[in-house]
């Protein structure tokens, strides 16, 4: 390591722990001064990649990074129409001769049947897939139920997305390898991994807290990305989790309007918030336990004054999660 690289460590791990400075637009554009190349133009020529709720904010965005880099985008979103708009604005934006295609699809990732329905379906109109990235997110004010009964960001963040990558594993698991990326928020750091109880998990253990929902999936998130790259260790199939700092989108300015309005001189943009995600699918990086990721570089899971991960807490969480989606147990321990 150079002196250079030295001082790069240690400023990317202030702008982290400041939290303001590390997730608006001054973190990652200090950080461009030092952090890994873009991937090569037309580097994702000839892969496929499925991006959730791309109808809007970062997964739009996303989906266009994808296609700029020549990928064939299934851009995936719960109401039709929406996704048509969208994909229409991407093949509007990306030049035909290096852009790849747009493949639109509707799925309601919160609702267990329609994945299952959906992930058969591309199953048999598909050879391989390189890319799967869990984008799709809620901020609800009320509690709400899926069809399964199950609360819907915990449906949304965590039981669709898990059902939606056991049912695309034939797919992953192909010769040139493939990247899972489940998005977070550096709001988990808020809610610290414990044994949840059934009650916890659903958001039946008191009056309903939507913030504090989000936090607490956004955290199962990581747990959930952490435990499938155990278990795809040395398979090619790599897994991530990921935050995208503060981003200017349909969702904050719904969800957090008062924060949105204090923070949105510094907010990134879209493209900038989607571009760690879009870098590990194309680079597929060595990753470490924890697996989690922003602006280019893993980040600790906890801070210091949270407990390290209970293995119990971890293994019961899992075990609910396979219940909950009727999947294999076949998770390995920590
Ligand atoms: N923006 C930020 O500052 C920030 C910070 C940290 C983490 N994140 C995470 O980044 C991701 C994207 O956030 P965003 O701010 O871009 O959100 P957004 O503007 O609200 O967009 C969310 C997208 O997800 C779709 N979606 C929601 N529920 C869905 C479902 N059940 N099935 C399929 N699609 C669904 C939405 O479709 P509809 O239009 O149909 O609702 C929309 O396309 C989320 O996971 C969020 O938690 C964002």
């Amino acid at each position: 390591m150079t002196i250079t690289d030295n001082i790069s460590a240690v400023a990317d791990a202030a702008l982290d722990r400041s939290v303001v400075l590390g997730y608006t637009k001054l973190g990652s554009g200090l950080r461009r001064l030092w952090w890994p190349a873009d991937p090569a133009p037309g580097s994702m020529a000839g892969r496929r990649v499925v991006v959730t709720g791309a109808t809007a904010g970062i997964g739009e965005a996303m989906a266009g990074s994808f296609a700029r880099l020549g990928a064939t985008v299934h851009l995936l979103g719960r109401n039709a129409e929406k996704v048509s708009h969208s994909a229409g604005v991407i093949r509007a934006s990306v030049p035909g001769s290096s852009g790849g295609t747009v493949i639109e699809e509707v799925c309601d990732v919160s609702d267990l049947d329609a994945v299952r329905t959906w992930t058969d379906d591309l199953a048999g109109r598909v050879d391989g897939l390189h890319g799967l990235v869990h984008n799709a997110g809620v901020m609800p004010k009320q509690r709400g139920e899926t069809p399964q009964g199950h609360e819907t960001q915990l449906a949304c963040h965590v039981l669709g997305p898990h059902l939606m990558t056991e049912r695309l594993l034939g797919l992953l698991r192909n010769p040139d390898e493939s990247a899972v990326v489940f998005m977070s928020s550096g709001g988990m750091y808020t809610a610290p991994l414990k044994r949840w109880t059934e009650d916890e998990l659903e958001s039946r253990d008191g009056p309903y807290n939507g913030v504090r929902v989000y936090a607490r999936t956004k955290r199962m998130q990581v747990v959930l990305a952490d435990a499938w790259a155990r278990r795809l260790a040395r398979t090619g199939v790599h897994v991530y989790s990921a935050h995208p700092g503060w981003v200017e989108t349909p969702g904050v300015a719904d969800a957090l309007p008062t924060f949105r309005s204090v923070t949105r001189p510094l907010l990134r943009d879209t493209t900038d918030g989607a571009d760690t995600a879009v870098w590990l699918v194309a680079t597929r990086p060595d990753s470490t336990p924890g697996h989690f990721w922003h602006d280019r570089a893993q980040r600790p899971t906890t801070f210091g004054w949270q407990r390290r991960q209970d293995p119990h807490a971890v293994a019961a969480f899992l075990d609910e999660v396979s219940a909950m989606t009727g999947t294999a147990r076949s998770w390995v321990a920590i």
